[in-house]
């Protein structure tokens, strides 16, 4: 691996992850550092999946600004009576989502009225958040900080309290070479940190890019199903198409209107993100309801309690008018065998990412 020296003691080698890059099979961005740590020698890296489709969202990388996003994501003051930190919801070890939380729970105990999503692959995501209310990374931040039952913090008085704290006067000035504290190089540092969340080593991933990963006959049959009977919705080996849809969760669209709230056309009311389901065995409560606790029940969901509305998708809508994926109980259990194939151990285990 090349490594430039910038200066004396820093080696950086930043690179724009261009999207066309992605057809070179893996790409490498390396941050490197010549101190003395041997450690520290690989601060991170962030390497574009060759099973992945096209990139949504270009990060540019330093390892100065990935620690500095890190630092921040861990961080209380970002919350009105710093007791909340963006960690506090999206917790690694369950693929950054919030366990065993139907709701996620913020500032003076309150609870939001949607399911935690996990952070993972955020670069591939085309919209953000449940409702796709958000189309650009640096914006993400701005929500959960300004709600009133997640952070509650007003922005002004967020970067008064960063530009007190010598520590991150000195780490956004290594950041970005000015004594300037401002929310761009703020909104930019937390891109990166949640940029680096990239979740390509399950056992799956090491099998279809014939890495020595092995399925079983059980995870390969669930496959073949899944591929038959779900992957319509839960696309790509990123397990969305980025699309909107209402699978029959809920018996009113009127409760959580969803995307329609963004885009405001009828049949978009009570349509959510489809979601990834890479480390789905960890990322319970399911929906943004978290309705469901266990992967059986939403199988069993599938197979028989999709409930009629008028945007229900036409893809859980059986030729004879019922309602439901045709699953039989050992169809369902193959499924879920293959998407425990999805957890990826060292992405939930990455110390880089770790407080
Ligand atoms: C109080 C809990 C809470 C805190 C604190 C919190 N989040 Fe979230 N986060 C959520 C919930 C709930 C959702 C889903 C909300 C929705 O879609 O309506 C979410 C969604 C997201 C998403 C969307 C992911 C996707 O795939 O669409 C991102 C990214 C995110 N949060 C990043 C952050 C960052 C960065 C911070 C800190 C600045 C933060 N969150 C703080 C609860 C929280
Ligand atoms: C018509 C499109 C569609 C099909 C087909 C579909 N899903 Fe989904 N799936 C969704 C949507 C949309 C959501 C999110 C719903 C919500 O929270 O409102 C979802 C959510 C999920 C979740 C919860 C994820 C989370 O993070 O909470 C799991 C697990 C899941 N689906 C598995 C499956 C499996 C297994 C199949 C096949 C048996 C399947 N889905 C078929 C659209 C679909």
């Amino acid at each position: 691996m090349k490594c430039v020296c910038a200066d004396s003691c820093h080696c950086l080698t930043s690179v724009v992850m261009k999207i066309h890059l992605i057809l070179l099979a893996t790409v490498m961005v390396l941050l490197t550092s010549c101190g003395k740590d041997p450690m520290a020698e690989r601060a991170f890296e962030v390497a574009i999946p060759a099973n992945f489709p096209e990139m949504k969202h270009e990060v540019k990388f330093t390892k100065e600004g990935f620690n500095l996003g890190k630092k921040l994501f861990y961080d209380p003051i970002l919350s009105r009576d710093n007791t909340i930190s963006c960690g506090s919801c999206h917790q690694q070890h369950v693929a950054f989502s919030h366990a065993d939380h139907r709701f996620s729970h913020g500032i003076d105990n309150q609870l939001g009225k949607r399911n935690a999503t996990s952070l993972q692959n955020l670069m591939w995501n085309q919209d953000f958040f449940w409702d796709g209310g958000v189309h650009d990374m640096g914006q993400i931040p701005f929500n959960p900080i300004q709600n009133p039952v997640e952070m509650d913090e007003d922005l002004a008085v967020l970067l008064q309290k960063l530009r007190a704290n010598d520590e991150y006067r000195r780490m956004f000035k290594s950041a970005y070479k000015e004594d300037t504290i401002n929310l761009a190089y703020f909104t930019d540092a937390l891109s990166q940190f949640m940029g680096a969340l990239i979740s390509a080593n399950s056992r799956y991933d090491k099998y279809v890019r014939g890495e020595g990963g092995q399925l079983s006959e059980t995870e390969l049959r669930g496959l073949t199903n899944f591929k038959a009977k779900c992957s319509s919705c839960h696309a790509t080996d990123l397990f969305t198409d980025n699309s909107f849809r209402n699978n029959g969760i809920s018996t009113s669209i009127e409760s959580d209107k969803g995307h329609y709230e963004i885009v405001l056309l009828p049949k978009y009311k009570g349509t959510f993100k489809v979601p990834t389901l890479r480390n789905i065995e960890k990322t319970g409560p399911y929906m943004h309801t978290g309705s469901f606790n266990t992967l059986e029940e939403v199988l069993k969901h599938y197979a028989q309690g999709v409930k009629q509305t008028e945007t229900l998708d036409k893809a859980l809508i059986k030729e004879d008018g019922s309602l439901g994926i045709e699953l039989s109980e050992t169809e369902q259990a193959e499924i879920i065998a293959f998407l425990k194939t999805l957890t990826d151990e060292e992405f939930l285990n990455n110390k880089s990412f770790s407080e």
